[in-house]
């Protein structure tokens, strides 16, 4: 008797970080049923689509890979099974399956627990799971009922680096935005739960944590007040006394949150990196309030120079939205002043994308002309890329301790890894993967610094 062959699976991912961490638990999961990955896509018995809506552009590559998977499916006779999650899921809930018949699985960013379940229901010939009599609205999960998938094992590309969810969803209501009608709303993992997973890491090898959120320093916040720790801040501080964890990001917060109490936990947590993604989308106050972000210019400037004082030699980076409905060439350029007097070592810069059923969508009348949104972005591109070059030039000269992620594409013989305040690094050296060592910085570029290990 001959055993057959494990199914094969191929997954692949759009979107935030929130989403490849989704990724992590449903390879894991996969792998946890007895499935191997495939060569490529075309060869996978099971193809998974995570998806991401938050602009057009990842929208439009999800329907390009869906055309495709159609022919390649079609070629292997309908052997194959095409499921697709994450957030776009949510927001064509509607009419994914009709569209895309040959799609046999939809499922939403709260239900991967259920993935391999619905994978057992489907057989291929499309049409989706979702419709099997019985089994209708609820495997979607945003309205109905979400889960983390903590339970799930995950598998890390990266040994001795991890991500942990540390809440889903979010109460904000930017203007542009469509994350909170596809994550819902925001729901914090159990402060206990987290700390007991990030100390399996750590005795599982991993040095660095990031934790997660779509607005992850208001974690906490729903909680029950029981007297036992549940802020953002308390959080920072237990994660930082696990033996073993050397080093603490999170992402990604939003400024109306980020309280003195955080301040001053990454200010004295050792493992808490001076590094703070602090998202400011425009420097025009009167298109941050349209975007209903909450703060002002003024209150941005204040923010950023607060924790500046608690944590001096902290890097900041972005996200900044151009051509956002009535932005005028004047606060335009209030957004790069603002990238000027920030002086942020990295910035994310994004075209407006007006999302169905958000806010700003309606705003039609007042869109900006792509051609001239595109301008801005060149413009601003061109700005925090200097600005980037600059700050990243200080570290020139410095040793820094540099974790290390494995060999560099290139130059040939080096390695890569990541300084404390996140920037890739690319030196000679000679260290294992996940060790800490300190690096001469010699050069930098705006994205990348090049150094020399020192031996001692
Ligand atoms: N929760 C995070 C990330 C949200 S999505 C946060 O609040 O920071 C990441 C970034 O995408 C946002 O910060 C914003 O800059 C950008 N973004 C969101 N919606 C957008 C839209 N409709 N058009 C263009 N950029 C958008
Ligand atoms: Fe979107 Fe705003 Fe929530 Fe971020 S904070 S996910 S930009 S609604
Ligand atoms: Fe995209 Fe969803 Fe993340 S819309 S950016 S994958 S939360």
């Amino acid at each position: 008797m001959t055993t057959p062959d494990p199914q094969s699976y191929h997954v692949l991912t759009f979107g935030c970080q929130m989403n490849a961490h989704d990724s992590e638990r449903i390879t894991g999961m996969l792998e946890q049923r007895g499935m191997v990955p495939a060569a490529d896509q075309a060869d996978a018995d099971v193809v998974v689509f995570n998806t991401c809506t938050i602009r057009e552009k990842p929208d439009q590559k999800l329907y390009d890979q869906l055309q495709r998977v159609k022919g390649t499916k079609r070629r292997r006779g309908g052997n194959q099974v095409i499921a697709v999650g994450g957030c776009l899921v949510e927001a064509h809930r509607d009419n994914l399956l009709a569209e895309f018949p040959w799609v046999d699985v939809a499922f939403g960013p709260g239900r991967i627990r259920d993935l391999g379940n619905y994978l057992e229901l489907a057989d291929g010939e499309g049409a989706g799971v979702g419709h099997v009599p019985g089994e209708s609205e609820g495997f979607y999960g945003i309205a109905d009922e979400r889960s983390f998938a903590s339970e799930l094992p995950t598998r890390r590309d990266r040994p001795h680096q991890a991500w942990v969810q540390i809440s889903m969803g979010c109460n904000m209501k930017c203007s542009y935005c469509i994350v909170p009608a596809v994550r819902g709303k925001e729901v914090s993992r159990p402060f206990a739960e987290i700390v007991e997973e990030v100390e399996r890491l750590a005795a599982d090898g991993v040095r660095e944590v990031t934790l997660l959120g779509q607005n992850v320093n208001s974690y906490g916040n729903h909680l029950p007040r029981d007297g036992s720790p549940r802020t953002f801040a308390e959080l920072l501080r237990a994660v930082d006394a696990i033996e073993g964890i050397d080093r603490i990001r999170y992402t990604s917060p939003h400024p109306a949150h980020m309280q003195g109490d955080v301040i001053a936990a990454m200010a004295e947590c050792a493992a808490v990196m001076p590094q703070l993604h602090l998202p400011m989308q425009a420097g025009s106050t009167r298109v941050l309030k349209a975007m209903r972000r909450t703060y002002s210019r003024e209150r941005f400037v204040d923010l950023a120079a607060k924790i500046r004082a608690a944590i001096p030699d902290i890097s900041y980076s972005t996200d900044i939205i151009v051509g956002f409905p009535g932005e005028t060439e004047a606060e335009f350029l209030e957004t790069v002043s603002l990238c000027e007097e920030i002086r942020f070592d990295g910035a994310f810069t994004f075209i407006y994308s007006a999302r169905t059923g958000t806010e700003a969508a309606a705003m039609e009348a007042d869109f900006i002309p792509p051609a001239e949104q595109q301008r801005r972005l060149e413009h601003l591109i061109d700005v925090v890329r200097g600005i980037a070059e600059e700050r990243h030039t200080r570290h020139v000269g410095q040793v820094q301790e540099v974790l290390v992620e494995g060999a560099a594409r290139r130059p040939a013989h080096h390695l890569r890894g990541r300084s404390p305040h996140n920037v890739k690094v690319v030196f000679e050296g000679d260290a294992p993967e996940g060790a800490i060592v300190p690096v001469r910085i010699v050069h930098a570029t705006s994205e990348t610094l090049l150094g020399r290990q020192v031996t001692t």
